[in-house]
């Protein structure tokens, strides 16, 4: 049965900007962040504490948690790797945080530089830490569908990592098609291993759009049960440790799909084309979202 409301986590202004090759203004993150919450968008990924050698666009998290003036009913989250990551985050008064892992040896040790079994322990006092400090912990488990490097993934491995994340204090995993390569039959073939084991609610949906099946994964996995979806306004995005991977999936698009099923978001869909409009045009590109571009279109 398909959920009668769905919570959009939206990743752009941490997922989306982390990849750009160009210096984004903290004034431009500002304002889309704004403009997300005042679409009704009300868990944002904003930033992450994560090493400025390997993630430079990421570089002004803490400057942009001071400067963010926050929203209420809004969550204002961000990645945290390790311990160091965690004490920036508990400095710039995140609401949330995350933690990243993977269900691929190579990918972990190019995105974060350890080994799986070594993330788990490194994310340990990371979880701990965090709730003992009254911060909810959220997982992502990547590379779910396909590897970069390894190719095929098993959904045991993925049910193993997944597993060990939420019994370690996450509260929800989200389960990340990092590479885009999902098709629709993997996806529900995976979701049927995972929720043999797990409640739907524990788990998210993340799909980025390299080969743009993720809208129709997404269909999937809502008729599995599963009720938050991240996504990325203007389908901005990407993984630098992910050669070639596109844009998550654009939240327009997820929001028009859910519009047409009935589906409650509590998302404005023409205030955050616009919100999407805005930073595109900082970045000088348009945006990936077919709904954006078509809606564009139409009025001009
Ligand atoms: P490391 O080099 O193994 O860490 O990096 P280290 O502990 O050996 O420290 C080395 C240096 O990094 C030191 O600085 C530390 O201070 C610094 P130095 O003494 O050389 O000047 N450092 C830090 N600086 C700031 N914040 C920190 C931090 N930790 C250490 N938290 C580390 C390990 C994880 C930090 C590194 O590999 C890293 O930052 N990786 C970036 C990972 C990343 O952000 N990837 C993109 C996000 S994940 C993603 O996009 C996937 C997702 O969207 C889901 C999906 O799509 O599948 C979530
Ligand atoms: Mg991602």
């Amino acid at each position: 049965m398909l959920p009668s409301s769905v919570k959009i986590v939206e990743v752009g202004p941490r997922d989306g900007l982390q990849n750009e090759k160009q210096v984004i203004a903290l004034a431009a993150k500002l304002q889309l962040i704004d403009e997300l919450a005042a679409a009704g968008l009300t868990y944002i990924e904003a930033g992450s504490f994560v090493s400025p050698k390997w993630v430079p666009q990421m570089a002004d998290s803490q400057q942009l948690f001071q400067q963010l003036t926050k929203q209420a009913g809004v969550t204002y989250s961000a990645l945290t790797p390790n311990m160091q990551g965690l004490q920036s985050a508990l400095n710039a008064k995140v609401d949330e945080v995350a933690i990243f892992g993977a269900a691929s040896e190579s990918f972990s040790m190019r995105n974060i530089n350890c080994s799986i079994a070594e993330s788990l322990l490194r994310f340990e006092p990371v979880i701990e830490q965090a709730a003992a400090n009254g911060l909810k912990v959220r997982g992502y488990v990547s590379c779910v569908l396909g590897c970069p490097y390894e190719g095929g993934i098993s959904p045991a491995k993925v049910l193993q990592v997944t597993q060990q994340m939420l019994a370690m204090g996450c509260y929800e995993v989200s389960l990340g098609d990092t590479v885009g390569v999902g098709t629709p039959l993997k996806t529900e073939k995976l979701l049927n291993t995972l929720l043999q084991h797990i409640s739907a609610d524990k788990l998210a949906v993340h799909f980025h759009d390299t080969y743009g099946q993720a809208l129709a994964n997404i269909l999937i996995a809502l008729q599995q049960g599963i009720s938050v979806i991240d996504s990325s306004v203007a389908g901005l995005g990407g993984c630098p440790y992910a050669k070639g991977a596109a844009g998550n999936v654009a939240t327009e698009d997820v929001i028009y799909m859910l519009n047409g099923m009935g589906i409650e978001t509590g998302v404005n869909l023409a205030a955050l084309v616009t919100a999407g409009q805005n930073i595109m045009r900082q970045l000088g590109r348009s945006s990936q979202s077919k709904v954006a571009q078509a809606m564009a279109a139409v009025t001009q």
